[in-house]
Parts: structure tokens; sequence; C-alpha cells
């Protein structure tokens, strides 16, 4: 097995280290965020950093590179108080990767990279009308990272999920849905069914007093 360091991560040329380091978390969400900018021109970036912050009240974060170059996502994030998370589909993966190239503010990256902007129930912020699961969410609170980047938590005031994407109990299959989600980069994969356990408890564990395996 290698062994790396602290040191030897610095000590990397830039972009070796950048491809290294971004794998690090393991597979990460695929999302398009989709912001306004005051004079209406949409915006639309990939970001590989939506996390779950608590499901009573729901809040979601996205994490934003330092804002020392225009961040327009960001930007627009602060005029509006609003943005969209929209799952990427597989099959508009390399689209949704588009989207990260370095667009002029007046350039819409839904039109420039072929995504449709849809505004539904009077939601400030457009949401993409290919994706298959999109969440309206609203800037709650701002959290400065100690490298300049930035936590935005947002609450979660609409979901629009398809109807097969929704399962009886609440879980969302996203292979059905055909979601997608990121290693790196600039990867981007399809998955498979998942194996799925429930709830865990100590007695189902093999080994465990009581045991007893899950049904
Ligand atoms: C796979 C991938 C994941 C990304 N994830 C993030 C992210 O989580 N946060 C971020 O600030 N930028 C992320 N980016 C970069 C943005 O997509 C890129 O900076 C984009 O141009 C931002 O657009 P904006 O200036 O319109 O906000 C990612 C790019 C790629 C290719």
């Amino acid at each position: 097995m290698r062994h790396l360091t602290a040191a030897d991560l610095n000590g990397f040329e830039r972009i070796y280290r950048l491809n290294l380091v971004n794998g690090l978390p393991g597979f990460k969400p695929a999302n398009l965020v989709g912001t306004a900018a005051a004079d209406g021109t949409t915006n639309l970036a990939v970001f590989s950093s939506a996390i779950h912050l608590g499901s009573a009240p729901a809040l979601l974060g996205i994490v934003t590179r330092p804002t020392t170059v225009p961040r327009h996502t960001y930007h627009n994030l602060k005029a509006n108080g609003c943005f969209t998370l929209n799952h990427v589909p597989v099959a508009m993966a390399a689209a949704a990767h588009y989207t990260s190239a370095d667009f002029a503010p007046e350039t819409s990256e839904f039109e420039a990279c072929g995504f449709t902007a849809v505004y539904r129930d009077n939601f400030p912020a457009p949401y993409v009308a290919e994706s298959p699961l999109s969440i309206g969410l609203r800037l709650l609170e701002e959290h400065a990272i100690s490298n300049g980047t930035l936590l935005l938590v947002g609450s979660v005031e609409h979901v629009y999920v398809q109807e097969n994407g929704l399962r009886a109990d609440g879980t969302l299959d996203l292979v059905a849905l055909g979601t997608a989600c990121i290693s790196g980069l600039d990867g981007y994969h399809e998955v498979k069914e998942p194996a799925r356990f429930g709830y865990a408890r100590v007695g189902q564990v093999p080994g465990s007093a009581g045991f007893q395996p899950a049904k």
C-alpha cells in the first residue's frame, strides 16, 4: 500500500495534487446549481460538494471555491437569496461538465450547454427541466472555511422528483432516476442497484449478543 503524507501532498505538482486530493472523498453527488442574476440572466454550474446537513428542517449545503475571482453562482445567490440543485442525468453528463467552463457573465450555461431553464411555483431561481430531481433552496447561512472556501447552507423549500424515483418508504431510487455521481474533477459514473440493509441494529451484527440476521 502506498503511504502519502501531508508533506508528500504539498510537494506534488499542482495538477497531480488537484487530481489526487479531489478524489479522496470517494464518489460525490453530481448536481447542477441553478441561479439567476438581478437582470434575469440564468447561470448553471456543476457542483460535486452538495451535502446533507439535516432532515428536520431539511438543510443541504454546498461549498463554493474562494471568491477571489468572480463566482457567478455565489454572486447571484447573494443577490437573489435562492438557488436550485438539480441531479445530473447520466445521459447529459458531458453537457453538465461543460457548465464548469469559464463562461462570460452574460452567457447562460443553460443555453450554452443545452439545458432548459424552468421557473416553478413562483420560486425565483431556475430549475433544470432535464433533471429527474430538482430542489429549490433558500440561503440560510454562510460559513467561511479557513482555506477561503465557503459553506453555503440552504433550507429546502421545494422538491420535484419523477414519480418512478420515489419509493413507498420515502427512499429515492437514484438508479431509476438515472442520476450520475462524480469522482475527482472530471469522472462521471452511472451507478448500479444498491445493496440496502435498513436501519443498523447491534443485534444484526454477526457475532453480537442475540444475533438475528436482518430480514
Ligand atoms: C466535477 C466538477 C465539480 C465541481 N464542484 C464544484 C463545487 O463543489 N464547488 C465549486 O465552487 N465549484 C465546483 N466546480 C467548479 C464550477 O463548476 C466552476 O467553477 C463553474 O465555472 C462555476 O461557475 P460560476 O462562476 O458561474 O459560478 C466543479 C467543477 C467540476 C467539473
